[in-house]
């Protein structure tokens, strides 16, 4: 497989878990502490190397493209007002003219097919898909080690992190043999198994590496679960032909498209933050 330049964020979704704030604003676009919750997930991507960035956008999300572009009326207020600091983090979160693509998922008919959509923008190449709602909170982009891990073996690779033993019926997960943690060969991905029946803890994060045939099985792909195409049906599919790994991601998953996800990432991040982490600490103290 060849370096991987290009990823995907796939952002058409309703975001329905999080109405009524997710009415007229993408979840994509709610806050971390300062920065919309797609930029933390965008400056993950362009920090591990990619050099183009797809969004996968439908009706509502307009913002999105909005919020990488630059805001000439901003900026010009920002330099009469002498703010060089706010006007110098704008241009750091900007990507490079040139490196960005939107496409529309028409009908939001599910994760695998708002990847499916980005076909022609990725053409034959492997590719990223980074879910927005999803951040992973470590030093190191969990995608930068992913994108080590892949060079070294080739294949395709699923970002997973540990979860409670009694929380796997909630979540992807994969049963793995053995190897490297950065490169466990998986055996098989079950989509939320019944309680007591996982064939392990490992959760499917919300980060991947795929090569380009995945789109051959997209497109001729028949709904699955909920009237959805999903993305993991077509990655089984894949698995007939090509290796996938799990790549054990050792930091902190928020899950920002739940209402407890979205404040505990807001509490992690703010706590980490070096203006706000101390006097938020002392806050949190009072409330508690
Ligand atoms: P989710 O299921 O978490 O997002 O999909 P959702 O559908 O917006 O959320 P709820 O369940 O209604 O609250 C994971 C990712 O896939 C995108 C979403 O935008 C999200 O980033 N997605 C999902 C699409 O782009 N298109 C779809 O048809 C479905």
């Amino acid at each position: 497989m060849s370096r991987i330049r290009k990823a995907v964020f796939p952002v058409a979704g309703l975001g329905t878990r999080f109405l009524p704030a997710t009415k007229a604003i993408p979840k994509e676009m709610l806050p971390v502490v300062d920065r919309p919750v797609i930029q933390h997930v965008f400056d993950e991507a362009r920090s591990a190397g990619i050099e183009h960035f797809i969004f996968v956008t439908g009706r509502n999300k307009g913002v999105i493209e909005d919020h990488f572009d630059i805001a000439f009326e901003l900026d010009r207020t920002l330099k009469d007002r002498n703010r060089a600091s706010d006007l110098a983090e704008l241009a750091r979160d900007l990507p490079m003219a040139g490196t960005t693509s939107f496409t529309r998922q028409q009908e939001p008919l599910g994760l695998g097919h708002a990847v499916w959509c980005a076909r022609d923008l990725v053409g034959d190449e492997p590719f990223a898909v980074l879910l927005p709602d999803m951040l992973h909170q470590s030093p190191t982009p969990c995608l930068k080690s992913m994108m080590d891990a892949q060079a070294e073996y080739g294949g395709n690779f699923i970002g997973v992190y540990a979860v409670p033993e009694d929380e796997t019926h909630r979540y992807g997960i994969v049963d793995v043999g053995t190897g490297p943690k950065s490169a466990l060969p998986i055996r098989q991905m079950v989509e939320k198994p019944p309680q007591g029946t996982a064939p392990s803890n490992l959760a499917i994060s919300g980060r991947y590496i795929l090569s380009p045939k995945i789109f051959d099985l997209l497109g001729s792909q028949t709904r699955g679960a909920g009237g959805e195409i999903q993305l993991t049906d077509a990655m089984v599919a894949l698995q007939q032909s090509e290796p996938f790994f799990a790549h054990v991601f050792d930091g902190r998953v928020h899950d920002t498209g739940t209402k407890l996800g979205f404040l505990t990432a807001n509490i992690a991040y703010a706590l980490d933050h070096a203006e706000l982490g101390g006097e938020l600490r002392a806050a949190l103290r009072q409330l508690l």
